[in-house]
């Protein structure tokens, strides 16, 4: 691993993670992932703003051989894939306070046991001079924990955002190059852990507007060196209306669910509404998510199997509540073969979602005429609401 200049006396000094495909046990990384961790060397001081995740820590080690002398450690965020080595960074400097918001502190302490005198806890706002270079400590809850802060170096106008604009990618590229392809995984990246906290990450896109940003420094993936392109992309994805867009996670055992979903899906494509497909036994759950950043309707295809939902249906609709969409409809076809519950467990399990709950289409067996005509008027009001809506 390298060390690399930014700026004079700003490098960056992380880990480039090139096999991990899953995140906290849950989210698929197609694409590996980046710690970032950040030298300031000031006149006076010097900061490490964040670690590397326990795994690469021996490797990264190496790079702290490089370092005379270490102040402070900025711990941004508690998720260990940031915070994870400052105990390895104290054995070799135990004379380095570690600053953090004040809700972090007994998060670290819980986490990482780390000695309650280690720390200096830094309120919204303040300021920590390394001499010729000024750290501001901004309190910007919930991207992704809620005791999550981000560092503004004054006099460079660089922000390290920790995972607020981050995206999964291992690369050797220190900036971003590809703005098509950071742009589809930083939108997977916040679909996935942020997008429940809209509210909040909308407040603290204000809270920034003031600074003078010219560079964006995340823990996850490239470095903005075009800040305002990715404070636009987390403007739409937080604040602007849904999409003209219905997604369809589906199961289908033996066919007929599958066959009302593309039904459905060609008369909705007919009528003007976009479409995605999901099929739940083969999906990317990351791509699910990001789809949903956009959804105005979700339909939920599936069978009824042990007298409810098929697991991976309820599954996707578990993870639709947790995520919070900015969905506004929602409904449920598939069929069945003697009963069930399907619809009253499907439904009990949304209570996140202020969603219009549109008529479920269920099919005894195979597919009928009338199940046909009912998923074609489903299209004309599902298009006829999105109008209604403005949605483009
Ligand atoms: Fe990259 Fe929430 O940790």
């Amino acid at each position: 691993m390298l060390k690399r200049e930014l700026k004079e006396n700003i490098y960056w000094m992380g880990a480039i993670d090139w096999d991990r495909r899953l995140f906290d046990s849950l989210i698929p990384l197609p694409d590996g992932t980046t710690y970032n961790a950040y030298l300031v060397e000031g006149s006076e001081k010097t900061a490490l703003l964040d670690t590397v995740d326990p795994p690469m820590a021996d490797a990264w080690a190496a790079l702290l051989e490089g370092i005379p002398k270490l102040d402070f450690i900025v711990s941004h965020h508690a998720e260990q894939d940031h915070s994870g080595s400052i105990p390895l960074v104290l054995r070799k400097f135990p004379e380095a306070k570690v600053v953090v918001s004040p809700k972090a502190k007994p998060m670290l302490i819980d986490l990482l046991k780390i000695p309650e005198s280690a720390f200096v806890t830094m309120a919204d706002g303040a300021t920590l001079s390394l001499g010729d270079k000024t750290l501001r400590f901004l309190h910007t809850p919930w991207v992704h924990w809620p005791e999550t802060m981000v560092t503004y170096l004054e006099e460079d106008r660089i922000l390290f955002s920790c995972d607020f604009f981050g995206s999964h990618i291992a690369t050797a590229d220190l900036y971003v190059n590809d703005e098509g392809r950071v742009y589809e995984a930083a939108k997977r990246y916040f679909a996935e852990i942020m997008m429940p906290f809209r509210n909040v990450i909308e407040k603290n896109l204000e809270k920034l507007a003031p600074y003078d940003i010219q560079m964006i420094a995340p823990s996850h993936g490239q470095i903005h060196d075009r800040p305002e392109w990715i404070m636009n992309a987390y403007r739409e994805w937080v604040s602007g209306p849904p999409r003209n867009l219905v997604v369809l996670p589906f199961v289908s055992m033996h066919g007929s669910t599958r066959q009302m979903v593309d039904y459905l899906a060609s008369a909705l494509i007919g009528k003007g509404v976009r479409v995605e497909l999901f099929n739940l036994p083969v999906t990317d759950i990351g791509k699910l998510a990001m789809a949903l950043v956009d959804a105005a309707t979700v339909v939920v295809g599936t069978p009824t199997v042990l007298a409810g939902p098929h697991p991976l249906a309820a599954y996707a609709t578990f993870l639709a509540n947790a995520l919070r969409p900015r969905v506004q409809f929602l409904s449920i076809i598939g069929s069945y073969g003697w009963g069930g519950k399907t619809v009253e467990t499907l439904a009990g399990m949304i209570p996140n979602l202020k969603v219009e709950v549109l008529e479920p289409i269920l099919a005894k067996g195979l597919v009928s005429q009338s199940h046909i005509e009912a998923l074609e008027r489903m299209a004309d009001t599902i298009a006829r609401k999105h109008k209604e809506k403005g949605f483009v």
